[in-house]
């Protein structure tokens, strides 16, 4: 193979230059590599195949889309018929009263919308010193301006000199410190409390019980927006559409994206509520100088519109609530093994198994050497900083999860 071009995301090039894993096909919960090897899917790509691959439903809808229109541009008054449906589809759905859709290409330009958008809302109302932004530890909220500057994955915040100012993390289980930092910041200074309902990137932590429900109630009460972002728990991962119903809350905005079209094209967006978009949509109006340029892109939404269909369908939006304990019952024997800290899970068809400090002081690699024991088994798993994250298709069966969960055990075996 000629040496490659191909700078990949979050990767050590230095590494992946000599060795890559060539994926060509994919079909139902596994793919396969250019030498035939077939790989059980454990991470549903990142976390986004909830519909499983090789959907023909969704590859023909693609096709059709785009043989009658390619593509066309949606700013100012143009518009196309697959982004008018999936903005009414998925505002129908949402638990957001007179839910709007703003579309995008993924879950970090979600992000950027949605920050903007909280900011210029304030400003509109005349609550200009509200651009404060709070984000969880572990919070992962995309990689670009925004996103980075609210990261609560450190790493991935720091080392690109001064990023944008106004932001702060609190601890991601205690309602308590949330308020107390609205009381340090002073809420009258605050925009935005961000939250993915179900911790993913950062290490897969479910809420605590109570907690999702009462940092709603406080942000209400201090006047502050709640932002759920779904761009992982939505569209069936952890129940629901958007993965906050089973909590019962309503968000002022929810960010989406990957599972949206199960990834077989890029597309996220945010849900708005009318009280936020009342200043842009009615009266004189308020232009919001924002938007990606292949917002609402016909294809794109035309692959959501026949991903929705599939979802609803096949009964997949409740798939990942009733997986959960299943998923969570098969890895939870691993937390016996002595390299081994804990197995997190249970709220949604999302687990890690959390490597023990002692191995990660002693070997730094195990989490790249456990992921890379147990693809040899055929298996991929996700790695994390100190852990393994699993998130299969939601179309997965019970066998496949304990072969996922028996290819860890192996792996750690392999450890030494
Ligand atoms: C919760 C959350 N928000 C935002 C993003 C960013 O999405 P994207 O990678 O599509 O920009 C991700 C990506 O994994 C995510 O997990």
């Amino acid at each position: 193979m000629p040496e490659t071009r191909f700078w990949h995301p979050f990767a050590n090039m230095a590494e992946v230059r000599n060795s890559s894993l060539t994926i060509a096909r994919a079909e139902g919960c596994y793919v396969w590599d250019t030498d035939g090897n077939r790989y059980l899917d454990g991470t549903a790509s990142l976390w986004y195949v909830n519909a499983g691959h090789g959907r023909t439903e969704i590859i023909e809808a693609i096709h059709r889309q785009a043989a009658m229109l390619d593509a066309y541009s949606t700013f100012g008054d143009y518009t196309n018929e697959p982004a008018e449906q999936l903005a009414a589809r998925l505002a129908a759905v949402a638990p957001v009263k007179e839910a709007k859709v703003f579309f995008g290409s993924g879950g970090g330009d979600a992000i950027e919308t949605a920050v903007k958008l909280a900011r210029r809302h304030f400003i509109v109302e005349g609550a200009p010193d509200r651009v404060h932004i709070v984000t969880r530890v572990g919070g992962y909220h995309g990689t670009h301006g925004f996103g980075t500057s609210m990261a609560g994955i450190e790493p991935n915040h720091s080392g690109f000199g001064p990023l944008v100012p106004g932001h702060s993390t609190v601890p991601w289980d205690s309602v308590e410190a949330l308020a107390a930092e609205f009381d340090r910041v002073g809420a009258e200074r605050v925009a935005a409390f961000f939250c993915e309902p179900v911790v993913g990137a950062g290490g897969v932590y479910p809420p605590p019980p109570g907690y999702l429900e009462s940092a709603a109630a406080l942000c209400k009460e201090a006047g502050v927006l709640f932002v759920a972002d779904s761009v992982i728990c939505g569209f069936g991962r952890i129940g629901g559409w958007y993965g906050v119903e089973r909590f019962g809350v309503e968000p002022d905005l929810i960010t989406f994206a990957k599972g949206v079209t199960s990834g077989y094209q890029p597309l996220g967006g945010v849900i708005v509520s009318g009280d936020v978009s009342r200043h842009f949509w009615e009266g004189d109006g308020e232009v919001f100088r924002h938007g990606a340029t292949y917002a609402g892109h016909p294809v794109c939404c035309a692959a959501g519109l026949a991903n929705m269909d599939l979802l609803e369908r096949e009964g997949l939006v409740g798939r990942g609530q009733e997986m959960e304990q299943v998923l969570l019952d098969a890895l939870l024997p691993l937390a016996d093994h002595h390299f081994v800290k804990e197995v997190r899970g249970g709220v949604g068809l999302l687990a890690a198994v959390e490597l023990s400090p002692a191995l990660m002081s002693e070997r730094p690699s195990a989490v790249r050497d456990l992921q890379l024991a147990v693809r040899e088994l055929g298996v991929l798993v996700r790695p994390l900083a100190s852990a393994v994250a699993v998130s299969p298709p939601l179309v997965v069966g019970q066998e496949e999860i304990e072969a996922i969960s028996l290819a860890i055990s192996k792996g750690l075996a392999s450890l030494g």
